[in-house]
């Protein structure tokens, strides 16, 4: 081969050498571009994601406070409907014991004179009786007619009977009065027992035995008790709502022991003390309602309001004190009860509530109320 060939040879190699080193670095810079476009996409596709994590705890957070603020709203919906009705319900009682109050003084106060004057009457009746043996016949006839004897007998038992109902009508008046408060719209302190008496006097009608019910054992067991500092009406509201559960608790535990055993409640009467069985084969004690107070560290009061009804789930336990959790059918409760109770015993007098209970267990509320207020944190009642 000629030089010059070796020469052409060699440019041509060198040519295409310069082409290559050329390509390479053109695809080392593509790779480095390429590189670049990566990590860029990386970052942006890790900014992605973070964003989506960061408005996924917003929207967690959102919706927790949804939930709290719908959780919010139930509850003062429930405050609102209660108090609306509890101060019209309020104003009734109070109204109506008013009006009652009055006339049955009324008749209260001269009953004493009748009593006084009848026996009068019918003492001059028995002299008359002595020292005239025989009266003109028109006398005589008169009194055969009236049957002298059984109304001389009768006059004082009616008139007794009189009393004890007039007396009966004054203490539920007293009650009423007691239980509405309405004139006392800031803490008092009180006779805590007056107003469980006052709850348990306008229950009456439901724990008296009757002709389908064996009627409700109420056994009391009160402490010594100091004045307690408190919201009366309102502590009542909450005796009320936990006495009426427990009856409630009671009479569908009745329901269903007939049903269970195929017999009638009426051979129950006459039974206190002794046991049936519930629906669950459980030995339970007729209906009783166990009322006990105490006092402890010196500071606190608890009372507990228990029965022997059907107790509850752990359902239903979690959920008790729930704005318009209720088991009951619709007319019958209203599920505003407890959560009312709660709020009046654990926001108003810094109390604390609890419930004791399990299913064929029956159930036992426990409310503490510290002995005194520190008014200047809480509002009026
Ligand atoms: N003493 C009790 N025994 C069994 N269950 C009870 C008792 N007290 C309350 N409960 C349950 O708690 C629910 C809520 O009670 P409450 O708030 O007073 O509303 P209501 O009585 O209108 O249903 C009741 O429906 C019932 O299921
Ligand atoms: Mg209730």
């Amino acid at each position: 081969m000629e030089l010059a060939d070796y020469e052409k040879r060699l440019q041509e190699l060198e040519k295409a050498n310069r082409i290559l080193q050329k390509k390479l670095e053109r695809s080392e810079a593509d790779r480095v571009d390429l590189e670049k476009t990566n990590d860029k996409n990386q970052a942006l596709l890790k900014s992605v994601i973070r964003e989506l994590e960061e408005s996924k705890t917003t929207l967690e957070e959102k919706s927790w406070d949804l939930e709290q603020a719908l959780k919010n709203l139930q509850a003062m919906q429930a405050k609102l409907v209660a108090s609306e009705k509890m101060s019209a319900l309020g104003v009734l009682v109070a109204g109506v014991a008013h009006e009652i109050n009055n006339p049955v003084n009324f008749i209260y106060g001269n009953l004493i004179h009748a009593q006084k004057y009848t026996h009068d009457l019918l003492e001059l009746v028995q002299l008359y009786q002595q020292y005239y043996p025989n009266p003109t016949s028109e006398i005589q006839e008169m009194i055969e007619a009236i049957e002298l004897d059984f109304l001389c007998e009768d006059l004082p038992k009616l008139l007794k009977s009189m009393n004890v109902g007039t007396e009966r009508i004054r203490e539920i008046v007293k009650s009423l009065r007691n239980f509405s408060r309405l004139n006392e719209a800031e803490f008092k302190v009180v006779d805590i027992h007056e107003g469980l008496d006052s709850a348990l006097m306008i229950l009456h009608n439901r724990l008296k035995p009757k002709a389908d019910h064996p009627g409700i054992e109420v056994i009391k067991e009160y402490g010594q008790l100091p004045p307690v500092e408190c919201c009366p009406g309102q502590l009542n509201q909450v005796f009320m709502n936990l006495l009426t559960n427990a009856v409630d608790a009671l009479d569908e535990g009745i329901r269903d022991w007939e049903l269970e055993t195929g017999q009638k409640v009426e051979e129950m009467q006459g039974m206190q003390g002794k046991s049936f069985s519930s629906i669950s084969n459980s030995q339970s004690q007729v209906p009783i309602i166990q009322i006990r107070t105490e006092i402890i560290q010196d500071n606190w009061v608890t009372i507990r309001i228990g029965d022997n009804g059907l107790g509850m789930s752990e359902d239903v336990h979690s959920k008790l004190f729930d704005p318009f959790f209720t088991t009951k059918p619709v007319g019958k409760g209203t599920g505003l009860g407890l959560s009312i109770s709660y709020q009046i015993v654990v926001e108003k007098h810094g109390g604390k509530m609890q419930c004791y209970s399990a299913p064929g267990q029956g159930a036992e509320f426990v409310v503490q109320i510290p002995l005194r207020q520190s008014i200047g944190d809480r509002n009026p009642c």
